[in-house]
């Protein structure tokens, strides 16, 4: 399985790679979370990647395109989920070449539907467990102990950028920098658009049977 999981801030990327991840064994390779862990450690990285990451902004290419590929090196043989990446056409250009590379091409690209009302709901009102990256919402995915992660028993936080301003310039960044990605993907004829307003189940079983795995 070589996967990208494709959609807007707050789509379910991670939520529905985290599924994925458990049912395929899947590496699931977030680079949202790799940068944050960069940040809590405060390498050179992290240094660097804090005040684009606090705006909403991305961090620059060659920064992410060289954790992608240190990362997708590491897992070897292993299938993959890549989650916020990539998000530029200069990152998908990369990744191709990665991969043609090992003669290894992308199978599939979901991309993931959600309207901006709905986007800008689960992202106020998403909590996330900084130790292993699984997210909460204070709604429509409540952990079983209020501020405490199911998995590992971490305390959940409200992350720097789902606050109102730095939501509403991530979403504007989406559509200027990352939605020109579509156009590329479709081209390639690998381009799946899933409905994904649904609840969290329903919305794993529609990529699933889109897949068709
Ligand atoms: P990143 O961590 O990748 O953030 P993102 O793309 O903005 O995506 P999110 O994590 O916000 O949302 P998601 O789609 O994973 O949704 P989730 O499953 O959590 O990136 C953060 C930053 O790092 C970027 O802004 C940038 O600065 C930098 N960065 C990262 N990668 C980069 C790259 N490649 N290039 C440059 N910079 C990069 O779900 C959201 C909420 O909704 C949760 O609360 C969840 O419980 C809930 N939810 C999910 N699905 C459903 C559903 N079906 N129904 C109801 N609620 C749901």
């Amino acid at each position: 399985m070589r996967i990208v999981l494709f959609g807007p801030p707050g789509a379910g990327k991670g939520t529905q790679a985290g599924l994925l991840s458990e049912k395929y064994g899947a590496a699931h390779i977030s680079t949202g979370d790799i940068l944050r862990e960069a940040v809590a450690n405060g390498t050179e990285v992290g240094l660097l990647a804090k005040s684009y990451m606090e705006k909403g902004e991305l961090v620059p290419d060659e920064v992410v395109i060289a954790i992608a590929r240190a990362k997708l090196e590491s897992i070897g043989e292993q299938g993959f989920l890549l989650d916020g990446f990539p998000r530029t056409i200069a990152q998908a250009q990369s990744l191709d070449a990665a991969l043609k590379d090992i003669a290894k091409p992308l199978e599939a690209v979901v991309n993931l539907k959600v309207d901006n009302d709905e986007l800008v709901r689960r992202l106020s009102g998403r909590r996330v467990c900084p130790a292993c990256g699984e997210p909460y919402h204070v709604d429509s995915k409540k952990s079983a102990i209020e501020g405490k992660c199911d998995k590992c028993g971490g305390d959940l936080v409200h992350r720097a950028d789902d606050q109102p301003e730095a939501i509403m310039n991530r979403l504007n960044v989406y559509d200027k920098q990352t939605s020109p990605l579509l156009g590329y993907y479709e081209q390639s004829g690998i381009l799946k658009n899933i409905q994904a307003a649904g609840d969290i189940k329903e919305v794993f079983r529609t990529i699933v049977a889109a897949l068709g795995q």
